[in-house]
């Protein structure tokens, strides 16, 4: 008779692959399952699967056999868009990851648990939680970041779902996720709460990995038409910026883009590359519930537009005939202060990306209040610490903030993060006004420089608009120096035109 296997795999794509091998090199037995059954044995066939405690299923039926109990089956699906929670009528066609849902149900009994490693719409996996509980069966919604190589040697992980799912898999989920700490044996896996909380948080993961992306890209433009850098001079800028507190995953790939030279021909391979840029929806998703939840969740809003505009290269063409920039101001910065203005462009992104991690955590604040999560906000940092798109060495300083109150309102309120800004700030606002005079787009830069203006204004200009609002609609405001509700009648009191 064989051995058991410990868990069951669904999805064998890229990162469903490399995650069944992360699991076998932690001693864990898996059994795999494709839809495509050609896909499964191509897998096995692979030298890199051989000899290895893998087994191949192509029945849900046999999957289930294969397990031990409670069955633990993952699976690393597509996962499309967020059904909508009225769904039932207007969507008679369940999703992919639905259907297996139902699949599963069939062949699982109860106290097993289904996994969905995908990067799935919260709501969703708030649903699946429920459905599957209400079928005496576990659920668990994990975000998995760090693409193929995370997969393969060490992800970061941010399950949610059903508590009780937890004790189950926490040992198989902390042995595959990537380590940080001196000894390199902290997990960057952690419960992160109920139903959809993991996916929240992946989903917020990304929100700002599209933040932090569109500021590199800013501080690129600048260093090349600001700057007046070559490819090469801003490998070496990237390269330093990666010794320091800008240290991350993100600086340093860009640093090694840098380096690449075209395969199909003369020169980089970043100069031949169309710029307009694709996205998978998940920054989308942060910007739509940061506007339900009335978070100014404004670097990934940005982010996802920047995008956007970059994708209409049609458009952009042909106004770049008619549409002129300012002529007075020469493009590039004097040369006498290239190093000057390097420095200003880091700090500037350093403080805008600061300003994009404190909105982030805002959010997923706000999220937690609103759909009843008792996050722990210095353990989200310590998750992305490593293994992660977003992993960088300014986490620890995010972990040490919420480590030591978990309600801080703004990371920008926190001593290590105020004095980053105010140093920042006189670089930031050069970096911001060279740009705009220069007519260089940076949006995140100027979008990050504005919250935080705003952030810190303690009378914005809403006085007025709350007063426009009664003018036309009657809708009421409130007054600065005394309690209720007023209305005024402006069209009376007003002074007459002329
Ligand atoms: C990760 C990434 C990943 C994401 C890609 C593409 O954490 O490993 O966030 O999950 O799918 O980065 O995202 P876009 O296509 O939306 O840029």
């Amino acid at each position: 008779m064989t051995q058991a296997c410990d868990i069951g795999l669904m999805g064998l794509a890229v990162m469903g692959q490399n995650l069944v091998l992360n699991m076998e090199d932690h001693g864990y037995r898996v059994a795999v399952y494709n839809r495509t059954k050609s896909k499964t044995d191509e897998f096995l066939a692979q030298p890199q699967a051989g000899g290895r405690q893998i087994v191949g299923v192509d029945t849900l039926e046999s999957l289930a056999a294969q397990l031990k109990r409670p069955r633990k089956v993952m699976l690393m699906i597509k996962s499309g868009d967020a059904v909508p929670a009225f769904s039932d009528q207007l969507y008679p066609e369940l999703s992919p990851t639905d259907a297996v849902i139902e699949q599963l149900l069939a062949v699982l009994e109860s106290g097993d648990v289904i996994i969905d490693g995908g990067n799935t719409h919260f709501r969703d996996t708030e649903r699946r939680t429920r459905l599957v509980e209400s079928k005496g069966l576990l659920y668990v919604g994990t975000g998995v970041s760090g693409g193929e190589e995370g997969a393969r040697f060490g992800p970061s992980m941010m399950p949610g779902g059903s508590g009780d799912a937890w004790p189950l898999v926490k040992e198989l989920f902390q042995a595959i996720a990537a380590k940080v700490g001196p000894a390199e044996d902290i997990p960057c896996c952690e419960w992160v709460g109920p139903r959809g909380a993991g996916h929240y948080v992946k989903m917020v993961h990304n929100g700002i990995e599209y933040g932090d992306m569109q500021l590199i890209c800013e501080a690129y433009l600048m260093l090349q038409h600001a700057v007046g850098l070559t490819n090469d001079e801003i490998y070496d800028v990237f390269a330093t910026w990666n010794q320091g507190e800008l240290q991350s995953y993100l600086i340093e790939i860009t640093r090694d883009i840098f380096s690449v030279r075209d395969p199909e021909g003369d020169g980089d391979l970043i100069d031949q590359i169309l710029d307009a840029a694709g996205a998978k929806g998940t920054g989308k998703w942060m910007s739509q519930l940061a506007l339900d939840l009335g978070v100014p969740s404004t670097l990934v809003t940005t982010a996802v537009y920047a995008r956007s505009l970059s994708a209409h290269k049609e458009a952009r063409q042909r106004a770049s005939q008619l549409l002129v920039g300012p002529d007075q101001v020469p493009a590039q910065i004097e040369t006498v202060d290239r190093e000057a203005w390097i420095e200003a462009i880091r700090q500037a992104l350093y403080a805008s990306k600061i300003c994009s991690y404190a909105q982030g955590f805002v959010q997923l604040q706000a999220a937690a209040r609103e759909y009843d999560w008792p996050l722990n906000y210095g353990d989200c940092a310590l998750l992305w610490r490593g293994g992660c798109i977003i992993r960088a060495q300014f986490l620890d300083r995010i972990k040490e903030a919420f480590d030591a109150e978990n309600d801080l309102e703004n990371l920008l309120l926190f001593p290590y993060f105020t004095d980053v800004v105010h140093q920042a700030q006189p670089s930031w606002r050069k970096v911001v006004s060279a740009a705009t005079q220069r007519g260089l787009p940076v949006p995140a830069f100027s979008a990050a420089l504005s919250y935080y203006d705003s952030y810190r204004a303690e009378r914005l200009p809403a006085n007025l608009l709350q007063a426009q609002r009664d003018y036309f609609g009657a809708h009421t405001y409130k007054r600065t120096d005394r309690e209720g509700t007023f209305h005024t009648d402006w069209i009376r009191k007003r002074r007459e035109p002329g």
